[in-house]
């Protein structure tokens, strides 16, 4: 699935460009502090009454979580425009057809949490985290919150099992296959494709 043919002097590169590992690492980084952000703020805030700094956690969630979808939609846009290097030489044919619907699902679920949280908050009325306003997606309506929160949250568990399965998989192509599938996204990959 959109997987760029080797051609040229790519043709024996077999890592990700210098741009999509950042843009891996960044979103890794991002969402290390987002989802445990998100169950915190809700267990503190049921816990204490919404006690300060409760409203300063939600707004920096609705923030990050806004971050997420614009790093996301940029990531997205330069891997269609772009590929990725062809799979790794060794790996079956059961193992890129799980790493291509895992990864895929990673990048639909990465669109699906933010806007499933930000059409949520709308519903609650203005949207303005610490004071910003930004656009909201619907008119109020507290039922329909509700509602479109439960999707947030069961999206978001969604998500964090996916990323399990995707962690887990690297783990055991680096730790038991011992073959080059971590060393393509690796934060410092041997070679440097500098697209
Ligand atoms: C990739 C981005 C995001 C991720 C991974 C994420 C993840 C989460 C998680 C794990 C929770 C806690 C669920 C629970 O156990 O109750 C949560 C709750 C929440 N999120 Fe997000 N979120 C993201 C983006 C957003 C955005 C963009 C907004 C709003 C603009 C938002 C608003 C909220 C709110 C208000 C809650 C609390 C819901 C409640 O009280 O039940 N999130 N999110
Ligand atoms: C928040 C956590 C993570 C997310 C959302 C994520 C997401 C993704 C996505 C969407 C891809 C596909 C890239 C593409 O072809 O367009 C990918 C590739 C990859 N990721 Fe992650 N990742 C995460 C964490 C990790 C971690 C912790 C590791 C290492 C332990 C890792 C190792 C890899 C590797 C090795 C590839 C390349 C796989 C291949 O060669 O086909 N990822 N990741």
């Amino acid at each position: 699935m959109g997987e760029r043919k080797p051609r040229g002097a790519e043709a024996e590169d077999p890592t990700y460009s210098v741009t999509a590992r950042r843009l891996h690492w960044w979103t890794v980084v991002a969402l290390a502090i987002q989802v445990p952000l998100g169950l915190f703020m809700v267990r503190y805030g049921a816990a204490t009454n919404f006690a300060e700094p409760t409203g300063k956690l939600y707004d920096s969630h609705k923030l990050v979580g806004l971050a997420i979808l614009t790093l996301l939609l940029a990531r997205l846009a330069y891997r269609l425009a772009h590929g990725a290097p062809a799979a790794e030489p060794t790996v079956e044919l059961w193992q890129k057809t799980a790493s291509h619907i895992t990864h895929w699902a990673i990048y639909a679920l990465l669109i699906i949490v933010p806007m499933l949280g930000w059409l949520a908050i709308s519903y609650y009325g203005p949207f303005a985290p610490f004071g910003i306003k930004l656009p909201t997606l619907a008119g109020q309506d507290d039922a329909k919150a509700r509602e479109v929160f439960h999707w947030h949250r069961l999206a978001a568990y969604a998500l964090v099992l996916f990323i399990g399965m995707h962690v887990g998989a690297a783990l055991f192509h680096y730790a038991i296959r011992r073959d080059g599938v971590l060393q393509r996204m690796w934060v410092s990959a041997g070679r440097f494709r500098s697209r």
